[in-house]
């Protein structure tokens, strides 16, 4: 009789395991469900977090890269903007053109094309802003080059531009690049 219990017993468990709340816990948890929303106006067609969809047309959002040279930067280099545009800076072109930034990365190393270097100690050109203006920096983020890929769709607008406040601040030390040639 006692083995008859067991025997039944064990039959029904995997039943009532499936039966036991515990099972649907993680399902159950706080979060929004496929279909579901969170703007009632929108019942079953929750937005999508902005950049997390293919979006219409290029995100360049500029012409060429004469238009971007002759862009104004419109985001002052204060403390906040130098700090993102160096994590984003640190993210995106570091692997290539090295936390120095001349050129030195890992991944850099093994392209065809050495990055050419984005402090003054560039020897293809000082990093004078009459010559190579803010604009130019931009550009080459959302253009790319011959072999250094665009940064269009990763880095908005803003970010690039916190980038070449970085660049200017930072890596190129805030002293005119032509003094810097100048010295040399
Ligand atoms: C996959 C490697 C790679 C990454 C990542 C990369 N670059 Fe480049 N970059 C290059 C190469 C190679 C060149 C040389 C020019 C070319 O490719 O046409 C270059 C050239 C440049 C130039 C032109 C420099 C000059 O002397 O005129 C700028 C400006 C620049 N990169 C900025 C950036 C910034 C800012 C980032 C990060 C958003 C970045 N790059 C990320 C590879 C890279």
């Amino acid at each position: 009789m006692r083995k008859l219990s067991l025997a039944v017993a064990l039959l029904v468990a995997p039943t009532l395991a499936q039966a036991w709340p515990w099972s649907q816990d993680m399902a159950n948890v706080i979060s929004i469900k496929p279909g579901e929303s969170v703007d009632s106006k929108q019942a079953g067609m929750q937005p999508f977090p902005s950049r997390s969809v293919p979006v219409k047309g290029t995100t360049v959002f500029v012409k060429d890269m004469d238009a971007a040279r002759n862009m104004a930067n419109p985001v002052a280099a204060n403390e906040q903007s130098v700090a993102q545009g160096e994590q984003l800076y640190n993210i995106y072109c570091t692997p290539c053109h090295g936390q120095s930034g001349t050129g030195d990365g890992l991944v850099g190393a093994k392209l065809i094309m050495t990055p050419w270097n984005l402090t003054n100690s560039n020897d293809m050109h000082t990093w004078d802003p009459k010559e190579y203006p803010d604009g130019y920096i931009f550009g080459y983020m959302a253009m790319g080059g011959a072999v250094m890929p665009s940064y269009a769709n990763d880095l908005s607008p803003t970010e690039r531009w916190h980038v070449v406040n970085y660049v200017r601040k930072v890596l190129q030390k805030a002293q005119p690049a032509t003094a810097a040639a100048q010295a040399k």
